[in-house]
């Protein structure tokens, strides 16, 4: 097969057969497809797209050129989520250790922040002694004993995403419905989970802006998950404004904490329990209610004993940034917007996310919202503190944040339902 004659086909607007497709994902895998011609492949998916079947077979290439994880060792359903990204996103946190305490049991390889959105695994480091990497059998011994286990991928998962993605990133062919469905598709089937709940973010701080794109990034997705024998539902999520009140990561932990002990945003309780339930009715489990979890202790319990399980110690005080910087209303009214993209990428300046991949992040860094749109504020009260290791990052964080926030006379916020669509 030749590469050139892969290219051409796609540029033309024609479907791949199968066999081009797996020839040119192991191809480009083992090295014999050069960057630049991979690259001309993926702008030409990007403006002509992929089919049902080309797509499926696309994610199903690339699985193949990894490692399949397989967790029928164990005696309950397997069941996972994937958020798309966006600003104070710690669902995972609250969600691992319901749906574990309601019976499932929840494998969940994860990533770290990149850009304006968290990572969950960043999130995670700032408990004190907590570890990320994990060996499968480490996975299978967490999971046997506590229900739930977060931890990073290894080399061995979707090597041809890995390879992939890091030429899309810097070809601008990131943006391409077929490719981001396959990429996030392959790295969920291959981590092996029997069911999946996708939750994608819609709105300023997401990565598809309209609920037009996210529905069809959704489609793509569960029709990917079904072609390959994993029960997928998606539910497209705000993400206009932060989710919950604290955007970084040990803050995030702590508000996660919060949830687990029966409080916490109603934002971020109502759509733990969204996607808790989405989560059990796909893995075939209705015994336990999520909501009822919460209250009683047992997700609190699930927490304690996962992250006691990857050496991290649950009572340990938490990091705190050495700088603190308060930002009041100039004005008394309504606060009818706190944008997303705004504060998230405010929280990045301040050092809770990376620029880039080898950067290191600061686990105190990030942001307190004490005013939710919606609220009324008076002249002087406080709107977000703002955290940093070191002063000089506040300039440029407040500079994300002109503009972020409106606050009216009278009004009311012309905000997205928290949960828009759901798509199965
Ligand atoms: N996340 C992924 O894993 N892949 C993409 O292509 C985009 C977001």
């Amino acid at each position: 097969m030749d590469a050139i004659d892969v290219i051409r086909a796609k540029r033309d607007g024609g479907e791949l057969t199968p066999g081009q497709i797996d020839w040119a994902v192991a191809a480009y895998t083992r090295g014999e497809i050069a960057e630049e011609q991979m690259s001309a492949l993926a702008m030409a998916i990007l403006l002509n797209g992929m089919s049902r079947p080309e797509v499926s077979r696309w994610t199903q290439a690339m699985i193949g050129s990894g490692d399949r994880m397989d967790w029928s060792a164990l005696d309950r359903p397997t069941t996972d989520k994937h958020s798309t990204g966006g600003v104070g996103d710690k669902i995972t946190l609250p969600l691992a250790p319901v749906v574990a305490a309601c019976g499932a049991a929840v494998p969940q390889l994860s990533g770290r922040g990149l850009g304006h959105t968290g990572g969950t695994l960043d999130k995670l480091e700032s408990i004190p002694g907590w570890r990320a990497s994990l060996s499968t059998t480490e996975m299978l011994d967490v999971l046997k004993t506590t229900g739930a286990v977060v931890c990073a991928a290894g080399s061995g998962l979707a090597p041809a995403d890995r390879k992939l993605y890091a030429l899309r990133d810097v070809t601008g062919t990131v943006e391409s419905i077929p490719l981001i469905a396959s990429s996030i598709m392959s790295k969920k089937i291959a981590e092996g989970t029997g069911a999946l709940v996708l939750d994608v973010k819609v709105g300023s701080g997401a990565f598809m802006k309209t609920p037009r794109d996210a529905r069809e990034l959704a489609e793509t997705m569960v029709g990917i998950g079904t072609d390959h024998g994993v029960r997928t539902v998606a539910l497209l999520t705000a993400m206009d404004r932060p989710l919950g009140n604290a955007v970084g990561n040990a803050v995030e932990v702590a508000e996660s904490i919060e949830v687990l002990s029966g409080g916490g945003p109603p934002d971020v309780v109502d759509l733990t329990i969204a996607l808790a339930r989405e989560m059990l009715a796909a893995a075939g489990l209705d015994g336990k209610d999520p909501a009822d979890v919460l209250q009683d202790g047992s997700a609190m319990d699930v927490w304690r004993r996962m992250i006691s399980a990857q050496g991290g110690d649950p009572h340990a005080p938490l990091p705190v940034a050495r700088e603190s910087y308060e930002l009041t209303a100039p004005s008394a009214g309504v606060v009818t917007r706190l944008d997303a993209f705004g504060v998230g990428v405010a929280a990045w300046r301040l050092g809770a996310g990376r620029a880039r991949k080898e950067d290191p992040v600061s686990f105190g860094a990030g942001i307190i919202c004490h005013a939710n749109p919606g609220d009324k504020v008076a002249e002087g009260a406080p709107l977000l503190s703002l955290y940093a290791d070191d002063v000089s990052r506040f300039p440029r964080a407040l500079e994300a944040l002109e503009g972020a926030i409106e606050i009216v006379d009278e009004g009311v916020p012309d905000l997205d339902p928290l949960i828009l669509d759901r798509v199965s």
